[in-house]
């Protein structure tokens, strides 16, 4: 089939300036409507597109026809305008996370379902072409068994005045949001998680939700994966992804990514680095593949589903304590409650 996809998009804020990017290079969706309840954003962003402008999804979902939509809004609101769409029978996109508990995402999923179409969530690492090379490198069995994977995502950002720290409308702080793309990762590279842990470093922005955590995970398989993430801080790491096998190591980076044999000297490097806007078009792409029956999604609704359910896990275990006293040591201060249990 030929012709680019008619997209709509709903929530004309941050990230969608990046969809607006990947839209104009895409060659098999097109941005036809916006909408956003705030009129002037989605109006803006409309007039880049020659597009008309909506101030809610659904008097852009009665007044335009289209083949799908992207879903680009806080995480709370999800749950209602994806079932809206869907109900419509009209395909959806959604940022992650794609819903703040997994009640509400089992609930889209099944409405995906009943209606018969294509329904997903946006996490754009796993399209990134460095991650996917660096996928068929470690399933070729050159780096031997997988035995650690590590992944890292800390950048200082002042989350004080965003919705990402208000946990009604956020689900909770750093672990579901930059966790979801950690999560989603390592289960493309290590498969189904069994375990996980979770603990949280000190808030230095003083939020109401964590701002620093370090998460574990055991996959079904025995591999041992550790994920840091963080607000407050910046690692100042070169690389995102470090996995380690019997046989070798395997990195990920921000401008190139490399692999090494433990047989041979030198490291072989490959790919360009981390490239947003390729990320986001190969994402597009794909579901457009996927609503046409050509291709697979790379990223399935039950796979969405399980990342829901890893992260809502880790908070579980976030509300614990894991720390043995030193006897006879000082107290240490107890991070507040990073999300209602
Ligand atoms: N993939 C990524 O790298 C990435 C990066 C940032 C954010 N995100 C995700 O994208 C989503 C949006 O994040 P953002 O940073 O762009 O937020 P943002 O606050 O910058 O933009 C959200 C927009 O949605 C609008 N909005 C809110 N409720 C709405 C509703 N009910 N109907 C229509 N519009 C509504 C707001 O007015 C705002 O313009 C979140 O789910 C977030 O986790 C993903």
């Amino acid at each position: 089939m030929s012709g680019r996809l008619r997209f709509g998009l709903v929530g004309a804020g941050g990230i969608a300036q990046s969809y607006a990017q990947a839209f104009e290079r895409s060659q098999r969706g097109q941005l036809v409507a916006v909408a956003d309840v705030r009129p002037e954003a989605a109006k803006a962003l409309g007039e880049v597109f020659g597009c008309p402008s909506f101030g809610s999804h659904e008097a852009m979902a009665e007044a335009v026809s289209l083949e799908a939509v992207v879903v680009c809004t806080p995480p709370v609101s999800h749950m209602d305008i994806c079932h809206d769409f869907l109900e419509r029978k009209v395909p959806v996109l959604c940022e992650k996370p794609l819903a703040i508990d997994s009640a509400s995402a089992r609930h889209m999923i099944e409405t995906a379902k009943q209606a018969g179409v294509r329904f997903t969530m946006a996490s754009k690492f796993r399209y990134a072409e460095d991650v996917v090379r660096a996928k068929a490198i470690v399933s070729s069995g050159i780096l031997g068994e997988i035995v650690l994977f590590e992944n890292a995502f800390t950048s200082r950002v002042d989350m004080t005045q965003r919705w990402n720290s208000k946990p009604a409308i956020s689900g909770g702080g750093v672990l579901i949001d930059n966790g979801t793309h950690s999560v989603d990762l390592i289960r493309y590279f290590l498969g189904p998680i069994a375990d996980v842990q979770c603990v949280e470093g000190k808030r230095s922005q003083g939020l109401d939700v964590e701002e620093t955590v370090r998460i574990f995970v055991r996959s079904t398989a025995g591999v041992l994966g550790s994920i840091d993430l963080s607000w407050s801080i910046n690692k100042e790491l070169e690389s995102y992804i470090n996995i380690y096998g019997t046989h070798g190591t395997i990195s990920v980076g921000w401008r190139e990514s490399r692999y090494r044999q433990s047989s041979g000297r030198d490291w072989v490097v490959f790919g360009k680095g981390y490239d947003k806007v390729q990320a986001f078009t190969a994402q597009i792409d794909n579901f457009v593949g996927a609503i046409r029956g050509e291709e697979a999604l790379l990223i399935t609704a039950a796979d969405a589903l399980a990342s829901v359910e890893v992260v809502e896990t880790a908070y579980a275990d976030l509300r614990r304590s894991h720390w043995v006293k030193i006897k006879g040591g000082a107290k240490s201060k107890p991070a507040m409650a990073a999300r209602p249990a």
